[in-house]
This record gives C-alpha cells, structure tokens and sequence, in this order.
C-alpha cells in the first residue's frame, strides 16, 4: 500500500478551516482507494511572525523537502502584518525554492453551480508561469518621496523558464483536447513577449498534433467572458496567468471553488496545493468559510502523486454535493458549513 507524507501549512485565518475540512474527504478517498497519508502540521503564519518575527524558521524549507507535497491553507493577516511580509516569508521562498515553475488552476462549473454567465459550459486549464517575467522583482526605486522619483520593474524572461513553461502546455494540451492558448502581447511589448512567441513556434513544431491560436492578453480576457468554451489549455507568463486566473474563478462562481497547483514537474522538490483564495478575515473563526476550493486543490494533489482513480473520484463526489447548492456555505447561497460541506463530500466517496 503506498502511503504519502503531506505537510501542512494551514496558515492564518479560513486557511486553518479549510484544511481541517479538507482532510475529512481526503481520509474517506485514501481508504477507499487503498493508499494513505501521514500528515504533518506546521503552524507557519502571522501568529508565529508576531511571536516569534519570522513566517517560518531558517531551515523551514529543508522541514518541507522530504515531503511528497505540501497542502497550503492562506496566509495573511493585513491588521497585523503587512501583505508584503507574510508573502515574502512564507509562500514565494516555497514557490522558488522549490522551484514549483507551473501554476496550474482550473476553470469550470461544478455541477449545480451557475456562475455569473450565461453560457454555462466551458473548462479552461491555466497554466501560470511562477518563476520569473513580470514577477522577477528586478528593479528598483530612486529619489523616494521627491519629483524626481523614479521606479523600474524589469520583467526577465529566460529560454530556459518560457521554454518549459510552453512545453508543459504544449503536453497538457496533447493530453487535453489538442487545444494550446498561447497568451501574449507582442504588438506591443516587442521585446519580451515577441521572444514568446518566437519560442512557442519553436515548440509548435514539435507538437504538430496540437493547435496552437495566439491571442493578445487583453483579446483573451474578453473571450474568457464571452466565448469561454472555446479555450481549453491556457498557458501565460507569470502576470497574465495571474490576471486571467482571476476572472476563472469568477466566471466559475467565486473564489470559494478556485483550486491552485504549485508544480515541480521535474520532482526534484515537492509541490505545493492551496486554494486562490486568501485568509478572508471577515469571515475568520465563524466555521463558514467554503471548503471546495482547498478539497479541489487536494484532488489535484492526488493528480500530481499519480493517485488519478481517487482524484476524479474526489471531484465527482465534490459535483455531487455542489449540485444540491442549498447544502453549501452562504457564499454560494447555502446554509451549510465549513465542515458539513466537507462531511457530505467523504460521505458521497
Ligand atoms: P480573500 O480571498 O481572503 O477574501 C476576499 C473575499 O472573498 C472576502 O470577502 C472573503 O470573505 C471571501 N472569501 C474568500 N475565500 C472564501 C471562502 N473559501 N469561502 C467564502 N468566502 C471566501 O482576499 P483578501 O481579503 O484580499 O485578503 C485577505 C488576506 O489574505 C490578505 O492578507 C492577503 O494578502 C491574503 N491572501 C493570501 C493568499 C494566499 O495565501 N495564497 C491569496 C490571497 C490573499
Ligand atoms: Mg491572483
């Protein structure tokens, strides 16, 4: 029976709900598909910056490394630490030093649930660059507070980052419809994202089984609103996926049902699960905060360990509560509970 060493990081705020919740049906979909997970908690977050003034202690990405994945909560607690601190000492030295270069999310309705569209079919995978380009933090501020200031951000992009980038696309898209998105802005930025295109076609020739449509960033965020189910794989630089993850999680309900993969492809280090969605304060310690975006992550968590039996299993049963909405939290209208949503959820493995 193979058994999977998890760390968990639950974090500040609904973080800490969420991933007790999501253990309930992860428990129910080891058992039944004969696997099981040894998990270990770390109480990394703004109440240890605050104790302790750090996120996480010196060695906490050596702690991490002899797990198989790690499922992340939030983390962030703005009245207290500042947004900057808590995302700079915990989450980004992850995704670095990990090198987790894939952002993948998912984009499609649940069953049950409608969306703010009319059009009620459609399943967009973003692939989010999660190294470099627009997020590189090259740059620099002169002259603080003075007419004369000046700020530069510098977006870098190296072969080797875009090339892997586009091929894990290219092979998400052959495995998918044949389908590739490739998202771009070479009209204007001609130095950057015309090297992007450059290595897309590149790669385009390798893949003559896959389709490749190009579309400018801003096309592209129209067409996730008006023509969502003509895409199927979407692969983006770090600032775009970004962007267009986003207006996924709208169009497919709320932030509630957005589910996040940090991707080692190469296995090297472990890869990371969270929920889009942030710590929500305003809802913190109340037990309603929904549980579907963090039980998805876990799905795709199951993906990535090669268990693909219990991860669409997992998803089915997650379709079948979300088709009674009634059943689910109050941001979907329902008057269930953080840990009800998860209990029907295990209930209906
Ligand atoms: P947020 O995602 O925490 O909340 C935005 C709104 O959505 C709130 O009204 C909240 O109640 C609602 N919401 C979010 N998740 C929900 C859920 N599962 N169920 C029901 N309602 C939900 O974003 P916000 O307020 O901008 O950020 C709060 C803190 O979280 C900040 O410190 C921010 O930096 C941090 N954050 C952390 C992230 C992470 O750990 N990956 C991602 C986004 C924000
Ligand atoms: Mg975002």
């Amino acid at each position: 029976m193979s058994e999977y060493s998890l760390a968990l990081i639950p974090g500040d705020g609904i973080g800490v709900d969420v991933v007790a919740a999501a253990l309930v049906p992860l428990e129910a979909v080891a058992d039944k598909h004969g696997f099981s997970v040894r998990h270990t908690s770390f109480d990394w977050s703004c109440a240890r910056y605050l104790e302790t003034g750090a996120m996480m202690p010196d060695d906490g990405l050596e702690q991490l490394s002899s797990h198989d994945a790690v499922l992340l909560g939030a983390v962030g607690w703005p009245a207290q630490v500042p947004d900057s601190v808590s995302l700079h000492g915990l989450l980004l030295p992850i995704r670095k030093g990990f090198d987790q270069y894939v952002n993948m999310r998912p984009h499609l309705l649940l069953p049950g649930i409608t969306g703010p569209l009319r059009k009620s079919e459609f399943d967009i995978l973003v692939i989010r660059e999660n190294t470099e380009g627009e997020y590189s933090g090259a740059g620099g501020r002169v002259h603080q507070g003075t007419q004369n200031e000046v700020a530069v951000e510098t977006a870098i992009f190296t072969r080797a980052a875009v090339e892997r980038i586009l091929r894990y696309g290219f092979e998400q898209a052959r495995s998918r419809s044949g389908r590739l998105a490739s998202v771009t802005k070479s009209n204007a930025q001609k130095h950057t994202m015309v090297f992007w295109d450059d290595v897309t076609d590149e790669l385009a020739a390798e893949y003559p089984d896959v389709t490749v449509t190009r579309y400018h960033i801003d096309a592209i965020a129209a067409r996730f609103v008006t023509h969502p189910e003509t895409l199927d794989v979407v692969v983006a630089s770090n600032l775009f996926g970004d962007i267009l993850s986003d207006i996924g999680a709208a169009i497919q309900g709320g932030l509630g049902f957005a589910a996040s993969a940090n991707i080692n492809p190469d296995g090297g280090f472990p890869s990371m699960f969270e929920p889009v969605h942030g710590s929500a304060p305003d809802i913190a310690g109340q037990g309603i905060a929904n549980p579907i975006a963090t039980i998805w992550s876990v799905s795709q968590m199951l993906q990535h360990l090669g268990e693909q039996a219990a991860a669409a299993d997992l998803l089915r049963a997650l379709g079948t509560v979300t088709a009674t909405p009634a059943r689910l939290t109050p941001d979907c209208g329902g008057t269930g509970t953080t840990d009800t949503v998860a209990a029907q959820v295990a209930a209906a493995l």
